[in-house]
């Protein structure tokens, strides 16, 4: 099965890429990345002469690369791409209309004509395979909860930031592309992640690494806002499990209910690498701040059988372990070396 991850050089992507290339030898990623300040392919240290790996560095607004890429053949799309964090649509969200909206219909218009012509290509071998194309995307798209209940995939769509509002347009267009051309088109929405190379402006890695430098830990607000946290591992394990046994049209939630309050993750944090709670501040709320996520996974644990294999304790220790140990990768990021390392290595 030869796959193309978009985004690969990302958090979740990287980890991904790393995951299915290990779980399934019969697997071969096109990674295809457009690096921005997020992409780093550090993350993918270590997989440069892989057999089954290739990169392209491209954007997947991109219509012309994006259909050649398919063209030389691909049986999955797993659309990772995206602008994925909130503050900065807050700044900004002309970035996030362009890549997580027209970004994902250029990768839908090339699957749609792809598959097409593989249809009529095989309809007379009578042998197929859909072209399975996987629209990651997140529980932010149903807005806030208030202290009770889950958002189920059927809980309506009411995104507050501009980030959330461009992956809600997103799943909406996927699935009508399912609806209007039969594409085989799932949307997966998966509660916040973390775990190893999740780029330090995020709230855990961000709190660590501000831990582990003696600077202050920027809390919103009052703190009480609720996350349901997921280790990233076990959401690449949901997303295996969906694109080989997902049913094309469908909608998965994923989380483990792992809901906390921000103020105690970060007291968590702090607790781990045995620093004062001192170094906590309270700052201005973010606008538009969603009170609580969490997520029904009934559904994707009854159809296809997933299960969270990290609780939270094991994920966060873990996770504040390898922050530890890999400060050089964490290091570059912030002081802004790495973009000079990708200026050179690629230009802008
Ligand atoms: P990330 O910001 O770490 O990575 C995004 C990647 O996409 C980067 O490598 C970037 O270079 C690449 N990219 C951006 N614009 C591109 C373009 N136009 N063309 C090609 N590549 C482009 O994000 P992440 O946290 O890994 O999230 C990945 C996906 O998962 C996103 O779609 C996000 O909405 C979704 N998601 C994230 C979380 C989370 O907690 N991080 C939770 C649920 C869903
Ligand atoms: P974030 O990691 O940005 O994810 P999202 O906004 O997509 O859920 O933020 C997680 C939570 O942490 C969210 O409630 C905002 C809060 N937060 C802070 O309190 N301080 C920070 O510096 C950041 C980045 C986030």
């Amino acid at each position: 099965m030869k796959l193309l991850v978009t985004g690969g050089a990302g958090f979740i992507g990287s980890n991904f890429i790393r995951y299915i290339l290990r779980a399934r030898p019969g697997v071969s990623v096109i990674n295809l990345d457009k690096l921005t300040y997020a992409g780093n392919l550090e993350n993918l240290a270590g997989l440069e002469s892989h057999p089954r790996y290739s990169f392209i560095r491209g954007d997947i607004c991109n219509r012309h690369l994006v259909s050649d890429i398919m063209s030389g053949g691909v049986d999955a799309v797993i659309n990772f791409a995206a602008e994925s964090h909130v503050d900065r649509s807050i700044m900004d969200a002309s970035p996030f209309v362009e890549t997580n909206v027209r970004g994902t219909q250029v990768l839908l218009d090339a699957a749609v004509a792809y598959w097409k012509e593989r249809l009529n290509g095989r309809a007379a071998a009578g042998a197929e395979r859909p072209v399975i194309f996987i629209q990651v995307s997140t529980d932010e798209v149903y807005g806030s909860l208030g202290p009770e209940g889950r958002f189920t995939e059927e809980s309506p769509l009411k995104p507050s930031s501009p980030y959330s509002a461009s992956k809600a347009a997103a799943d909406l267009l996927a699935l009508a592309y399912h609806r209007t051309h039969g594409l085989p088109v799932i949307v997966t929405r998966c509660s916040n992640n973390y775990g190893p190379y999740q780029f330090p402006e995020k709230l855990i890695p961000l709190m660590i690494t501000n831990a582990l430098e003696g600077r202050p830990l920027p809390v919103y607000g009052d703190g009480l806002n609720v996350r349901d946290w997921l280790h990233v591992e076990d959401h690449c394990r949901a997303l295996e499990l969906v694109l080989f046994r997902g049913r094309p049209g469908e909608i998965y939630n994923i989380g483990g209910h792992g809901e906390r309050p921000n103020i105690e993750v970060v007291q968590m944090i702090l607790r781990l690498l045995n620093k004062p709670e001192s170094l906590i501040r309270f700052v201005k709320d973010r606008p538009g701040h969603d009170r609580r996520y969490a997520i029904d996974p009934s559904k994707i644990t009854r159809e296809l059988g997933w299960r969270p294999r990290y609780t939270f304790e094991e994920g966060l220790a873990e996770t504040v372990e390898w922050y530890v140990k890999n400060r050089f990768w964490w290091e570059r990021i912030k002081s802004g070396e790495y973009r000079e390392y990708y200026m050179k290595m690629y230009g802008e």
